[in-house]
């Protein structure tokens, strides 16, 4: 097998030495303040809460607010009032706004990256790439409500006489509920999706990723949305959810999160409305890759390896079963742990640095239990399993890349979606079986292979029951999908809608038809 460097934890010249400089801005000015929620323009205070960072719990990011019934509604009563403008602009005005937004974010583009390294412990390189790749969203939109012409189209006559019309109208005021993994990019494609179609928005980002929603809100109200337009509120999402799910103006739910809190939500939500309203929901996965005795196996190395511990393994997106053939099964996974033992973890705001900490407290705990449980259930730790304790890393929740062999696979680990990198391993017989076992859950996100057969390729696209698949990626196998290239989908317990983010018909789960007929 050949060997592989690793090289792309760094960034080019230019690039590092602007985020070098971010950092110190972020730490001389945006560190340890305290951030208000924003309604209707207006800063609102409540009951301050202190986020620290995961790279080292003795950094302040900032002193946050946790609202309640009072600021959910108050926030929602300045997004009905805001509809009334914005709903009936005209959508190259939004366009034009959001191509505005856009460079509004560009300006910011290593000021938000910094921030989610102390934040969210997101390493320099991947968080770049977010940014930019919310900007490719906010840019995708734009002009897929410019080449639709807002989605206003003339229609066939009903009879002689009549002029028809089809008129996609905005819904409303929209609850967005975003999580701490993609602060940036799946908080703003939800934000963005809801306004730019002529929506208002109360955004509840993660409580552990409020302050680059901070700097994501300025970027829209400095490219000219209207502040009541879009409202920031902070805290656990909990002390909203009556107004979320229960306030009969709201038109719609865009979340982004767990199963079980998104799956919580849709259900609520239907019971307590007065009529069915729409929920896009992304909601995590469990990511099988398939590698076959026929793949380039450096090739499926590196690409599992990048999508099982790119983040920590913090993605939706993350490869978190693997199946390998039995024929180059031990092959391989000899070849994937010594890549994974190069890994670099640390402090992800250096350069070089692979994965840095998990997100919190809570995430450490688990993985320990969960290494604990895998081995009792006579699992076999092929690499890593240790939480990193030596020197300052003690202060941070810094964890070994973790790969475990002969868990059953019924078992939880298996099943469950963990969001951290501990990836299972199991062998399969032939493509039958894979697919099986592949299809073998409720989720329905991303799955990759490794194959050099085309007809091994076919059979896995066609059968594989995900919305987003990959064949022989050596950049992530399960990983990386990009705005108006790879819709990002979830089928099954996945998804809701079927229209997915960065994909050309996303932005319809945020309108609905008017047929319009004139006779003339
Ligand atoms: N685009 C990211 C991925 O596919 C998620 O937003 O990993």
């Amino acid at each position: 097998m050949t060997k592989i460097t690793y090289t792309s934890s760094s960034l080019d010249e230019e690039s590092g030495a602007r985020y070098e400089e971010a950092l110190s801005t972020v730490e001389r000015e945006l560190l340890g303040k305290g951030y208000p929620m924003k309604i209707g323009g207006r800063d609102v205070l409540a009951l301050e809460y202190e986020v620290r960072s995961p790279i080292n719990m003795d950094i302040v990011v900032g002193r946050f607010q946790r609202g309640g019934r009072d600021e959910a509604v108050a926030a929602l009563n300045s997004a009905v009032r805001a509809f009334d403008d914005w709903g009936r602009r005209d959508w190259r005005e939004r366009a034009a706004i959001m191509r505005r937004v856009a460079e509004a974010v560009e300006r910011r583009k290593f000021l938000i990256a910094a921030v989610m390294a102390y934040e969210v412990g997101k390493n320099r390189v991947e968080a770049v790439a977010e940014v930019n790749e919310a900007l490719e969203a906010i840019r995708y939109y734009a002009s897929l409500v410019e080449k639709e012409e807002g989605y206003v189209r003339r229609m066939a006559p009903g009879s002689p006489g009549e002029e028809t019309w089809s008129v996609a109208r905005p819904r409303g005021p929209w609850f967005v509920i975003s999580p701490f993994n993609f602060p940036a990019m799946l908080g703003s494609g939800m934000v963005q999706g809801a306004l730019i179609t002529g929506n208002t928005v109360v955004w509840k980002p993660s409580e552990e990723a409020s302050l680059t929603a901070h700097l994501m809100y300025e970027a829209y109200v400095e490219g000219g949305v209207p502040p009541g337009a879009i409202n920031l509120l902070t805290g656990p999402g909990e002390l909203y959810e009556d107004v979320i799910v229960g306030d009969r103006r709201v038109a719609g739910i865009a979340f982004t999160g767990s199963k079980d809190v998104g799956h919580h939500l849709y259900r609520e939500f239907a019971a307590r409305q007065p009529y069915p309203k729409p929920v896009v929901l992304e909601t995590g996965s469990k990511n099988p890759t398939v590698v076959t005795a026929k793949a380039d196996l450096a090739k499926a190395v590196e690409g599992v390896a990048r999508a099982a511990f790119g983040y920590g393994g913090q993605k939706c997106s993350a490869t978190s079963r693997l199946y390998v053939q039995e024929e180059v099964k031990d092959e391989f996974v000899e070849a994937l742990a010594g890549y994974t033992r190069s890994l670099t973890v640390g402090d992800p705001r250096k350069d070089g640095v692979f994965m840095g900490p998990l997100i919190n407290a809570r995430a450490y705990t688990n993985f320990a239990r969960n290494v604990q449980e895998g081995i009792a259930a006579g699992g076999r730790l092929v690499t890593g399993g240790r939480q990193l304790r030596d020197g300052w890393m003690s202060k941070g929740f810094y964890v070994e890349p973790t790969i475990m062999d002969g868990v059953p696979e019924g078992h939880y680990l298996f099943r469950d979606e963990l969001f951290m990198p501990l990836l299972v391993v199991a062998p399969f017989r032939d493509l039958d079986d894979a697919i099986a076992k592949v299809n073998d859950t409720d989720y329905g996100l991303t799955a990759g292979i490794f194959s050099e057969d085309e007809s091994e390729v076919r059979e896995f696209m066609e059968r594989v029951e995900f919305g987003v698949l990959y064949a022989n990626r050596k950049g992530g196998a399960t990983t990386g999908a990009w705005p108006g290239a790879q819709t990002f989908v979830g089928w099954k317990a996945s998804g809701a809608t079927g229209r997915g983010i960065g994909g050309p018909y996303y932005l319809f789960n945020f309108l609905q038809e008017q047929a319009r007929t004139y006779v003339r």
